[in-house]
């Protein structure tokens, strides 16, 4: 997708409120599109990156180490948006947002039947966790590195109908994690419903041999994918599992409000909906003729949302697949994960004085970091950090009190010097 940057400036600037820096606007006149041409990018191509980096709005004076929590949209994304929803108000144009199943049911290695779209991941969790036949004294296996929108609908299920939740913490290594959740299953368990990757201290957790261990035995699958799609090369049926929640608003750089839920084709059957309107019918009711038959579920994931979507936003998420597959999802990876272990190395550097609480093993780290300093509470650095202009996240869920670094392709070495040289003062 190649949007007419001087259209942008142009139009953007004319109707935009006061109060917003031209500046903005003036950088993103002077970059150009960028691609890869399909070609391999090297991971530390400062030059390559730097231009990546032009295309985002971002502020240069923060330097921005939270992807995890939100990923700023490049200028492509932003203007699709406007697009998008200047063509509801300007033409009166409705719907249209089911194109994006399609797109991402091919970015994430799923058929458009397999995706409903949602608001973001939370969405996607409750209508799973809602959705599975689990009666009392059911019991479900998850971590002790919950988010809070992994977390909260389960107990709420155990709450309300009794089920039992049973965790375990993640390992240093994908085996013994495997091992972790194989020792909790017995004859009660139900179901898995894990982090692809926690939130708190970034490690990859093996969503493959985990859903193949969990199908052997007869469980329900889920996976709560919110930072898989646009960190990794992701293949949901290479994975194996029966649903799995996300959002376009973190790795894949998309607009806020925007995500997506993955239920297995001959999964779609047990997975009750619940939340139901237009588009997840089969348009076979009459109210008028005959108001006890209700017709069918949609055939295909689309039985798990209904009603209007923000056909803008939707075309966001359109233009930020076409965003990150012009660069190349392999280049971005590489380039992620370098400077995730960039990160590492840094603080692997300060010896016992940090605490790196992510696993080093390969195929259990990318681009999220956890650590802890030695004698500083994780709340001082962080206020510390805020001060010099430097965006991370605390960690006080489960108690972990640990502080978090995500990088995504916008950032650099040297932002990361900047929190390593803070740290080293402290
Ligand atoms: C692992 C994990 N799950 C769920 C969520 C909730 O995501 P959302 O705010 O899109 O619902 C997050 C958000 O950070 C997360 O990191």
């Amino acid at each position: 997708m190649k949007p007419n940057r001087r259209n942008f400036i142009k139009q953007t600037a004319g109707t935009l409120l006061a109060g917003i820096a031209m500046s903005d606007f003036l950088l993103a006149e002077n970059t150009t599109l960028i691609s890869s041409q399909g070609k391999k990018i090297v991971a530390d191509d400062e030059k390559f990156w730097s231009m990546v980096r032009q295309q985002f709005p971002l502020t240069k004076d923060v330097a921005y180490l939270n992807n995890g929590t939100m990923g700023p949209s490049p200028y492509p994304v932003i203007e699709a948006v406007r697009k998008g929803m200047m063509d509801g108000d300007q033409f009166g144009n409705y719907g249209g947002w089911e194109a994006s199943q399609k797109k991402l049911a091919n970015f994430v290695g799923a058929n458009e039947d397999e995706i409903a779209l949602t608001h973001n991941v939370t969405d996607g969790i409750n209508i799973a966790c809602w959705g599975l036949p689990l009666q009392k004294g059911d019991e479900v296996i998850m971590t002790t590195h919950e988010h809070v929108g992994n977390a909260f609908p389960w107990l709420n299920r155990q709450k309300l109908d009794g089920i039992v939740l049973k965790t375990f913490t993640p390992a240093s290594t994908a085996a013994e994690t495997l091992n972790r959740i194989s020792s909790l299953i017995n004859k009660k368990t139900r179901a898995i419903a894990v982090p692809h990757i926690p939130c708190t201290q970034g490690q990859i957790l093996p969503a493959k041999e985990i859903s193949k261990l969990g199908k052997e035995k007869g469980l329900f699958v889920f996976i709560d994918g919110a930072h898989g799609p646009g960190m990794l090369l992701l293949d949901i049926h290479d994975i194996g599992c029966d649903m799995y929640a996300s959002c376009c608003h973190k790795w894949m750089l998309g607009p806020k409000g925007t995500g997506f839920l993955y239920v297995k084709k001959d999964f779609q059957n047990t997975l009750q909906t619940y939340f139901v309107g237009g588009g997840s019918d089969n348009a076979k009711w009459n109210m008028a003729t005959n108001p006890v038959q209700m017709g069918d579920y949609a055939s295909s994931a689309h039985r798990y949302y209904g009603g209007t979507q923000s056909a803008g936003l939707y075309k966001g998420v359109d233009a930020s697949i076409d965003f990150i597959e012009n660069i190349g999802m392999q280049n971005i990876h590489d380039r992620i994960k370098m400077l995730g272990g960039y990160v590492q190395q840094k603080l692997l550097e300060f010896g016992d004085k940090i605490e790196l609480i992510t696993p080093i093993e390969e195929q259990s780290r990318c681009a999220v970091n956890g650590f802890r300093i030695k004698g500083i509470e994780y709340d001082k650095f962080y206020a510390k950090a805020s001060e010099n202009k430097i965006r991370i996240r605390m960690v006080p869920e489960n108690g972990l009190n640990s502080l978090r670094i995500s990088t995504h392709i916008y950032n650099t070495k040297s932002e990361v010097d900047k929190l390593i040289d803070l740290i080293g003062k402290v």
